[in-house]
């Protein structure tokens, strides 16, 4: 059986702190939830339709057992993206209020990013915040959304457009708790789009060890780097615990340097951070957002065909495309990057019958929320891999070149 991985993630606000597990079958086994429900009478347990029949009732008897008499809620919302929604947070309020859950009470999210950003907005808003409790089960939510403190709900417009994750906030865990276990039921195509957030992190993390004065202490002690472990041994089954790990320190690392994501509001606010060059590391947590000026875009013009991790792997190819061209990246890097892209069997190619062009590209990306004002910043490797840049000096005539290949390229496949 793998061993227990124990990190601590900084938080802004009085706790500072909060404890990340990382066990194989961590549902099952009380230990891990006695401190967990320490101050914790009643739970709302937030889950979805998949989730729920799978661990749903493991996960209530070892709560039983943790905490003897402890009162649990269950909330089952539906599959997908379209349950991050307000009424559902409304509903999941409502019975906040009905069963009379103190602050000391917990909201816990049981599933995926969509149950985990749901949930933690509504134990946010809950007498302006109650306990988070998170047990993350998809690579994607274990490596990164169950990690940083955003929260969040869409916002569906009058015409249908979807604004994701239009209404949210900070709000950290109060304990993530992670099974590894509960991977072994993820649908191949799940699994995989989470891979694509694993290797965005390693494509950071020696930018996020030398830029950062603290680095997350399990990072100074894993010895290799996660690029390396993903080229020689890829993702085994057991070694999927200390990729875990070594993800969450890196996102670690990059949070606590900037907790709250300090905007950069306007363009000359940018380019002040951006310096004369119009190039830098930037705000540390717009690192996090590799590849993901191009996912976004990618996301909102196949209207959710594309799941957001199958987005990233794109945009990752995209982003080493642009950099390759501005002179950034080598060559032979960009192939490295490629032949693990590949490796890790991630997503390459758009859904059959999606015509995008590189106007439109340019349009969407335009509008994504992470961008300043009329200035667009695209993060993108540099170097070597695991270095990240941030710049504003991409100019539209080259991003509209690569564009033009790497659309044609992601429609063949
Ligand atoms: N807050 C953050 O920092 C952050 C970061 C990245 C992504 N996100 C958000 O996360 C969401 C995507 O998360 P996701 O990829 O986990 O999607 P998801 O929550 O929709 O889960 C994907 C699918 O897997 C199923 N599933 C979950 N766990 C399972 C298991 N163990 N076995 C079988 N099926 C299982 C779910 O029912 C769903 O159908 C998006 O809404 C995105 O915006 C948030």
């Amino acid at each position: 059986m793998a061993t227990t991985q124990q990190l601590e993630v900084a938080a802004p606000g009085p706790a500072q702190h909060y404890p990340v597990t990382i066990a194989h079958d961590a549902l099952k086994n009380a230990t891990y939830w006695q401190p967990v429900l320490a101050t914790v009478n009643t739970v709302l347990l937030v889950s979805d339709a998949m989730v729920s029949p799978l661990y749903q009732a493991e996960l209530v008897a070892t709560l039983q057992q943790a905490k003897p008499g402890v009162v649990v809620i269950p909330y089952t919302l539906p599959v997908g993206e379209g349950a991050k929604q307000w009424h559902h947070a409304h509903a999941l309020l409502t019975l906040a209020a009905e069963h009379n859950l103190t602050r000391q009470d917990a909201v816990l999210a049981l599933g995926g990013g969509v149950v985990s950003d749901l949930a933690g907005l509504v134990a946010a808003l809950h007498h302006r915040g109650c306990r988070f409790l998170v047990a993350p089960t998809t690579v994607l939510a274990m490596v990164d959304a169950s990690v940083g403190g955003k929260v969040a709900v869409n916002h569906t417009l009058a015409n249908n457009q979807l604004r994701k994750n239009a209404h949210g906030t900070f709000y950290s865990p109060h304990a993530v708790v992670m099974d590894t276990a509960t991977l072994s039921t993820l649908a191949p195509a799940v699994r995989r789009a989470g891979l694509a957030e694993v290797l965005k992190t390693a494509l950071l993390e020696s930018t996020a060890r030398h830029t950062s004065g603290a680095v997350h202490p399990w990072l100074n002690r894993a010895s290799s780097m996660l690029l390396n472990t993903l080229a020689t041994s890829g993702i085994t089954d057991e070694g999927m615990p200390d990729t875990i790990a070594h993800c969450v320190a890196i996102k670690a690392t990059v949070v606590a340097l900037d907790p709250t994501e300090s905007p950069t509001e306007t363009p000359a606010e940018a380019l002040t951070e951006l310096g004369d060059g119009g190039s830098s590391a930037g705000s540390p947590r717009m690192w996090l957002n590799l590849g993901h000026t191009f996912a976004h875009a990618y996301e909102t013009l196949t209207e959710g065909a594309l799941s957001h991790g199958d987005a990233v792997a794109l945009g990752l190819l995209d982003a080493a495309a642009v950099s390759v061209a501005m002179g950034y990246l080598p060559n032979s890097q960009a192939d490295a990057l490629a032949a693990l892209h590949q490796q890790l069997g991630l997503n390459h190619r758009l859904p059959s019958g999606c015509a995008i062009t590189p106007a439109a590209m340019l349009q969407a990306m335009a509008h994504d929320k992470k961008q300043a004002g009329a200035t667009r910043r695209l993060v993108l490797p540099m170097n070597t891999l695991g270095e990240v840049t941030v710049t504003s000096q991409v100019p539209d005539g080259l991003l509209t070149e690569v564009l033009t290949a790497q659309l044609h390229r992601h429609a063949r496949g």
